[in-house]
């Protein structure tokens, strides 16, 4: 697996941009979301994208929270360009790529999501083919929304074929996070694999207590079935970093909120996803949010 990537690597280097974009390869998109926003999602995606990258693959996070300038904030790095650019056609994809710690990359996506309705087909083109260039050098795409039932946010979980809904303890997360669940599967069309994080738990417990509640009620109610990817304890470290602005995961190694992070990627890497050779990668995404916006 490995090796066939790094052969296509390989070559990627070797060809130019048209050659790239007829080899057709896709990546993992993983989108993170929430019913109620200051959950942790972006905390969350940031060190996720370590993990994953401490693993070797080839990462980058796109912002997707419109307006606040989310992933910087904790990067501690402003990007010059966004995907407003290259739907504007100012920019092709790999000029709007900023560098993050671990050769993780990162994209911040300006208005450029939220604008997907009021453009011509040329532009759409150019924007949606623009992706086959992130498909072919990423393995994974972390897509960093913001939080609520936006229409927005309802459209990204709608285009994704792996979803992470990302909670706390709070009654009030735990509630806006199973509405969530049943807006999506109101909606007609494609519908992803869930799964759930619990976030600032007080102990093992309590995550696995809130896990099951939240999966019982979208079994029973919305014939809705989440994975559990585990839970994160609060730890103060976490905040002290976001402090610092640097990742939790780099300034400190062996705080619980790492570990906990470490498992979770782990446990991401070894479930049952859509095969990267099997899916729609983050061309197919875009495809598809496009069309949503659209209809
Ligand atoms: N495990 C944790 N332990 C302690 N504090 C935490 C933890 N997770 C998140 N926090 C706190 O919650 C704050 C918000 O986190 P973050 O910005 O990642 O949330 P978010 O869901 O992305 O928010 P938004 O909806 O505004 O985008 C952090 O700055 C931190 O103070
Ligand atoms: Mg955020």
């Amino acid at each position: 697996m490995i090796d066939q990537a790094d052969n296509l690597r390989n070559l990627l280097n070797n060809t130019n941009r048209k050659d790239r974009e007829s080899l057709d390869l896709s990546a993992r998109v993983i989108t993170v979301t929430s019913g109620k926003g200051g959950v942790g999602k972006t905390n969350f995606s940031v060190n996720l994208a370590i993990q994953f990258s401490k693993m070797n693959k080839k990462v980058v996070i796109i912002d997707a929270d419109f307006g606040l300038a989310n992933i910087e904030v904790i990067f501690g790095i402003m990007p010059r360009y966004s995907l407003a650019n290259v739907l504007k056609g100012e920019k092709d994809i790999e000029d709007v790529l900023t560098d993050g710690p671990f050769g993780i990359k990162f994209i911040s996506g300006g208005s450029g999501l939220k604008e997907l309705t009021n453009i011509t087909e040329k532009q759409m083109n150019y924007f949606i083919n623009n992706f086959s260039y992130l498909d072919a050098i990423f393995d994974i795409i972390i897509i960093d929304t913001g939080a609520g039932i936006s229409k927005s946010v309802v459209n990204f979980i709608k285009a994704s074929d792996e979803t992470i809904i990302v909670t706390t303890p709070e009654p009030t997360s735990i509630t806006d996070a199973y509405a969530l669940i049943k807006t999506i599967k109101e909606e007609r069309g494609h519908m992803p694999k869930f799964k759930m994080v619990v976030n600032r738990v007080d102990d093992e417990e309590e995550g696995v207590e809130i896990y099951e509640k939240i999966n019982r009620a979208s079994g029973k109610f919305l014939n809705v079935q989440i994975e559990d990817l585990g839970c994160i304890p609060y730890d103060r470290y976490l905040v002290k970093a976001v402090k610092k602005q640097e990742p939790a995961s780099m300034l400190y190694p062996n705080c619980s909120f790492t570990k906990a992070l470490e498992k979770i990627g782990s446990k991401m890497m070894d479930m049952d996803y859509v095969e990267t050779s099997q899916s729609v990668g983050i061309k197919g995404f875009m495809k598809r949010l496009v069309n949503i916006f659209n209809n």
